[in-house]
């Protein structure tokens, strides 16, 4: 059999080990494994290139992706499939392997639709697809969040400041109301719940009576840029904030060894996948459980977990 790999979208950390999963898996089941370079762009470009097992030797511990990626607006639309099929035949590939976020998926369930047979696994920061719990990169982006708010408390209480975080996630508040519980922020904002400005400063209010030196508030990018939300809460409460925007730094890094396990995992299931002859499968994670669906279930809306924000929401009371 021979398998293509290929990551797609935003990088997070773990897709190297995610593709040495796949190629490692492969050949130890006598496949012949050819890397497709920047995702889906180059797919459709044909830029391949011949994977060994030396090809994925000494980068599980690196953030980034050896085959590179891209962001593919003419697979948003649809034209870029014919040139990407007309490579898959090419190459002569019997199953693809997608490693990327909720677009990556949507655009491996076009691919499936159209013929190619696709396993499709969650790498994205963002952790916003449905189909996992997790998703690689999730875990070293919330951990690299954690770390800095560490750092930016210490200012903030050296000089008895508040602080707004920006963190990513795009339009989704996975990542910040994980990173924001973990670091002890004492409100934290997302696009799935609507901001209540009284309560942030009622919060920080109640801070100041306490002597409570210092305050975190993190805002998921999808709520509003960090520093409009601190004029607002300056404006309402006359408090003195500074603004921290993290930006890519979430994104880059070694993989915390969470993420390399679970890339481990969810590369050779994918694999396994498409040697059992699935042609339109997605591969994630439920509790501990490898999970397996469809690439049309995998997609949609991904809601927070609520219980999650109430428990941040009572902790940093
Ligand atoms: O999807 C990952 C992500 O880092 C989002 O959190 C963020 O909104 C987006 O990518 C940024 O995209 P780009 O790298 O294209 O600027």
């Amino acid at each position: 059999m021979h398998l293509g790999v290929l990551t797609s979208g935003g990088d997070a950390p773990g897709m190297n080990a995610a593709i040495r999963a796949v190629v490692r898996a492969g050949i130890y089941h006598s496949c012949r494994v050819t890397g497709i370079r920047r995702g889906l762009v180059g797919l459709t470009a044909g830029e391949a290139e011949p994977m060994d097992l030396g090809s994925v030797a000494d980068i599980m511990h690196r953030g980034g992706t050896i085959l590179h990626t891209g962001r593919s607006p003419e697979f948003q639309n649809g034209s870029g499939l014919p040139a990407a099929l007309e490579v898959v035949s090419g190459l002569g590939l019997d199953g693809l392997v997608v490693i990327g976020g909720d677009g990556s998926v949507r655009a491996a369930h076009r691919l499936a639709e159209a013929g190619v047979a696709v396993a499709a696994i969650p790498a994205t920061i963002d952790n916003d697809v449905s189909g996992s719990d997790q998703s690689i990169g999730f875990d070293t982006a919330v951990n690299t969040i954690v770390s800095s708010v560490d750092r930016v408390r210490d200012t903030a209480t050296a000089l008895e400041r508040g602080f707004v975080v920006e963190v990513m996630g795009r339009d989704t508040g996975h990542l910040a109301l994980a990173a924001g519980l973990a670091a002890g922020a004492e409100s934290i904002l997302i696009p799935e719940v609507p901001v209540s400005y009284d309560e942030v400063c009622a919060r920080l209010q109640r801070g100041l009576e306490r002597n409570k030196l210092h305050s975190i508030i993190v805002v998921a990018e999808g709520v509003a840029p960090a520093q409009s939300v601190a004029a607002e809460i300056r404006g309402r409460s006359g408090m003195e904030l500074r603004v921290t925007v993290l930006g890519y730094v979430q994104r880059g890094g070694s993989p915390t060894a969470a993420d390399r396990i679970l890339a481990g995992r969810l590369g050779a299931a994918a694999v396994a996948a498409l040697l059992a002859g699935h042609r339109d499968r997605f591969i994630g994670v439920r509790g501990d459980q490898l999970v397996e669906c469809s690439l049309a279930q995998a997609t949609g809306a991904k809601p927070v977990d609520q219980n999650l924000f109430r428990l941040a929401h009572v902790l940093s009371i």
